[in-house]
């Protein structure tokens, strides 16, 4: 794995072994190896004009570092680079800059080459020396972010194995693993525990599957006061989405294996906050299972029983993250939430919506709401809202049970929305809750400049979050 460290020396005293990167202001195409007299070799790379540079730039320009150094093959790096250099990230701190750094250059390092049988015969980049730091603060905030940058990885990680590698039960195995080294603790719930819960809608959703539904709880009571109300995060994880009997197109289902991404995404946001030793609690909820076809699979047109006592006309198999985060949602009740932000990879409505540079998020909590936007925009995963009004709930009215999970009326139209919904009608009532559609930051994409597949969004959000709840 990339090492980065916090050099004290300038750049200027950088050793040959080492390829020293200046950034310049010519065009972003502008870049070149120059050599000098003492035989170091230094690395020109435009930037465009510095003064226009924004915290959204200054993302991609590190993440351009890295691949530019991995296509070059230069495998030990220096970089100096100054907050002040950047007029329009003045309302950033020097934390948030060398933070974000540290972040970006682990973040854009990422391979997934876990099945790759031939290794790659090209030299890898294996360090990059973060020059001229000297302040305490400084080279803890790279410390952070190498925390940060390394859970979130860990995160792209589990979301990228591939189905058959990985069951709900294997998800379970891979949430302990996550959380070894930190004060996390994970308990597994399996099917005969969840029919005693009466969780009848993640079971229905599981059950055409060979492989057993699972419920994972993560619980981390970091706080002093361990009555204190905790932040329940609730992610969707569905190892396999084939849409069951309303069987997904092909071209649409392929990569749906990355449909736990949000349930990866809070397993990592919680252990990453256990690994930094925050002092909250925190607990995380991962529904698992997979969506699969066969004799037994739930069928469009049964009605299943939710854990909160709610019957649920199944109009469309293919809704069935919002019926496993349903009874998730149910679940977090028991902890006395202050707030409960659920992740999941929920409708195609949000690419339609917002393509794929944000993900949706669903509140009535204008503040949250405001607040998330804003973490986002520090942490660099956007999100942006989508309205979840009574006007909505309408297209939901079943004429056979007491709500349908797809509109009655089979429209499209406002598709997250309704999804957010649905799930209005089994979040705990008077608790700060806000859905989050993280549909559109599954996979990634080339401006991202990230390796193909999952982005590990919105770990670092979450971790925002909470540390500031
Ligand atoms: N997992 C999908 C949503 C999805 C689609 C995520 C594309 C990422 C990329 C979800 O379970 C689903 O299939 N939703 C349906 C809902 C519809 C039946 C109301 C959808 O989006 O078509
Ligand atoms: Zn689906
Ligand atoms: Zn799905």
């Amino acid at each position: 794995m990339l090492k980065i460290i916090a050099n004290p020396k300038s750049i200027d005293a950088i050793v040959k072994k080492t390829v020293r990167l200046q950034l310049t202001e010519e065009p972003i195409s502008a870049h070149r190896f120059v050599e000098s007299a003492d035989g170091n070799t230094t690395y020109k790379m435009g930037i465009g004009k510095w003064s226009e540079i924004t915290a959204r730039s200054f993302r991609t320009i590190v993440r351009t570092i890295v691949q530019t150094a991995k296509a070059h093959e230069i495998e030990s790096l220096a970089i100096e680079m100054n907050l002040a250099q950047f007029p329009k990230l003045g309302e950033q701190s020097e934390i948030w800059f060398y933070q974000t750094i540290t972040e970006n250059l682990l973040l854009a390092d990422y391979e997934y080459n876990t099945f790759k049988t031939t290794k790659k015969k090209r030299l890898t980049l294996k360090e990059v020396l973060v020059c001229n730091l000297t302040k305490v603060e400084v080279i803890k905030a790279i410390e952070k972010g190498i925390i940060v940058g390394t859970y979130t990885n860990h995160g792209r990680d589990i979301a990228n194995t591939p189905a058959n590698k990985l069951s709900p039960a294997d998800f379970g195995k891979a949430a302990k693993k996550l959380m070894s080294g930190t004060k996390v603790i994970v308990k597994i719930l399996g099917e005969k525990e969840l029919k005693k819960l009466k969780m009848g809608a993640l079971l229905a959703v599981g059950q055409g599957a060979e492989s057993e539904t699972k419920f994972i709880i993560a619980e981390y009571w970091g706080a002093k006061d361990k009555k204190e109300q905790p932040i329940v995060l609730v992610g969707k994880g569905i190892t396999y989405d084939t849409g069951g009997l309303n069987v997904k197109p092909s071209g649409f289902m392929h990569d749906m294996h990355l449909d736990m991404s949000g349930g990866s995404a809070v397993l990592s946001a919680i252990a990453c906050a256990g690994k930094l030793g925050l002092k909250k609690n925190i607990i995380a909820l991962v529904p698992t299972a997979e969506n699969a076809i066969s004799d037994r699979a739930m069928r469009a047109g049964d009605i299943v029983t939710a854990m909160n006592g709610k019957t649920i006309e199944v109009l469309h198999t293919d809704a069935e993250g919002r019926m496993v985060l349903a009874d998730a949602l149910t679940y977090s009740e028991r902890y006395k939430p202050k707030a409960i932000l659920d992740v999941a990879t929920l409708t195609g409505a949000a690419l339609v919506a917002l393509g794929q540079h944000a993900s949706a998020i669903m509140t009535k909590d204008t503040t949250l709401s405001n607040k998330l936007v804003e973490l986002g925009e520090t942490s660099g995963d956007l999100v942006w809202p989508l309205p979840l009004w009574d006007e909505y709930k309408q297209y939901l009215k079943s004429n056979r049970a007491d709500i349908s999970n797809i509109a009655t009326n089979f429209s499209r139209y406002g598709g997250s929305i309704e999804g957010g919904t649905f799930l209005s009608a089994f979040a705990p009532k008077n608790v700060p809750w806000c859905h989050i559609d993280i549909a559109p930051r599954m996979d990634s994409i080339a401006s991202d400049k990230l390796a193909k597949g999952s982005t590990g969004e919105p770990i670092r959000l979450l971790v925002k979050f909470l540390e500031q709840a």
